[in-house]
């Protein structure tokens, strides 16, 4: 198969920005190794609530499913922070990750040569970090129910349920242990089991999938409020972690920093079978959404994802990152990873995007 349909969910914020990025670099890549992505787009977040009042509508669903893959930008913006909860951005950003049964997102932490130096921690640190997190993303306290605020004996109560089944957990552990068995061997599951039910249920699962189905696999367990120390004071120890959908969200946000930024941080949300949607793991960064400054490289790095997982293309991804790390070698800095006196070269988002296609586009095949 060389063409393939692709959905592109620019968002809001930077970004309709990055996306532009990305297909710029894309056109490129589609040019230099001779096969086609169609890009449609289709809307998303606060950009669908203004267009057609619906965060997710079921045309943009049903186009993500007939697509071969999904690159998705991010959503939210202060425009929408008071709006009722369904008629949220993020509230279409849920839908679209559970109905199509996107229940495993794996955000890789991998620090590069470059820029050991735009991250916070000290160069020894943080040297050759390379960390798989596989967050649970379609369940947890995101869809628990009940939830709500009631008034009860008379002040407003505000709850959500932090729930998992042994099937959901049975799942994601099995995707971390596939994972962990190629990789470096080792597997830490991080939960709250010193407190939580759902945690000690969570702790029983995942034991019990990767003792008996993944036995070359060497498991830990980890509390999450140590993990969060750990993950700065020692990132090395970690190989592949396993958590649910809000340690994960929480745990990768911080794991971004060992890279240097969340600018730099990609995903992958996937499912059983169907489509997967490619994703950034940062927001729509509305402080300097429309100035040119967002970095669109955890996008670009996003669509490196989408080519190996759901598009079969392992040397285009390849070609991808490869130019992403060559713009770096070269200079290029966005602000989010530029750094005072580094003689390196500040960029926008858009010459960033070009000069990644500038690289491709020079590359030797
Ligand atoms: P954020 O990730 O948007 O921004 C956090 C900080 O990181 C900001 O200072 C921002 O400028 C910076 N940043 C993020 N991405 C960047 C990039 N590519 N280049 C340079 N700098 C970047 O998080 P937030 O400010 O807490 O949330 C803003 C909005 O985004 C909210 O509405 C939130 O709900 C939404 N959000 C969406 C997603 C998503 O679409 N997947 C993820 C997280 C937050
Ligand atoms: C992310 C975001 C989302 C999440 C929000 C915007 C719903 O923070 O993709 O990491 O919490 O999953
Ligand atoms: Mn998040």
């Amino acid at each position: 198969k060389d063409s393939y349909s692709i959905t592109l969910l620019p968002g809001d914020g930077i970004g309709p920005e990055i996306t532009a990025a990305t297909k710029v670099a894309l056109t490129a890549l589609c040019e230099k190794s001779g096969f086609t992505l169609e890009l449609k787009e289709a809307l998303i977040g606060g950009a669908a609530i203004d267009a057609v009042n619906d965060p997710f509508p079921e045309e943009s669903l049903q186009q993500c499913l007939s697509s071969d893959s999904v690159l998705l930008a991010c959503i939210g913006g202060y425009k929408w922070d008071n709006n009722p909860r369904e008629l949220r951005p993020e509230s279409g950003l849920l839908k679209m990750r559970k109905e199509m049964g996107l229940f495993a997102n794996l955000r890789p932490a991998k620090v590069l040569p470059q820029l050991m130096d735009a991250s916070t921690l000290k160069r020894e640190i943080i040297e050759g970090v390379d960390i798989m997190c596989v967050r649970e993303l379609t369940g947890d306290v995101y869809f628990g129910t009940p939830k709500g605020i009631d008034v009860i004996d008379g002040q407003r109560v505000g709850y959500n349920n932090m729930i998992y089944s042994e099937m959901e957990i049975d799942r994601i552990a099995r995707v971390a242990g596939d994972i962990a068995a190629k990789r470096g061997g080792k597997l830490c599951s991080i939960d709250k089991a010193n407190v939580l039910d759902v945690s000690q249920l969570w702790r029983e699962v995942v034991t019990d999938v990767i003792t008996k189905d993944f036995p070359s696999v060497e498991l830990s367990h980890m509390y999450v409020d140590n993990c969060a120390m750990q993950l700065i004071r020692y990132p090395k120890q970690f190989d592949v972690i396993v958590c649910g959908n809000i340690f994960g969200d929480i745990l990768s946000d911080e794991a971004s920093m060992l890279v240097g930024s969340l600018g730099m941080l990609p995903s992958a949300s996937i499912g059983e079978s169907g489509p997967g949607v490619f994703e950034p793991c940062h927001g729509s960064a509305p402080d300097i959404a429309g100035d040119d400054k967002a970095n669109p490289l955890a996008m670009i790095l996003s669509a490196a994802m989408m080519l190996k997982y759901d598009l079969d293309r392992p040397e285009e991804a390849k070609m991808l990152e490869d130019a992403v790390e060559a713009v770096l070698d070269k200079g290029f800095r966005t602000p989010d990873i530029k750094i005072e006196d580094d003689g390196c070269q500040l960029v926008g988002c858009v010459a960033m995007g070009e000069a990644v296609a500038e690289v491709i586009t020079a590359m030797e095949l």
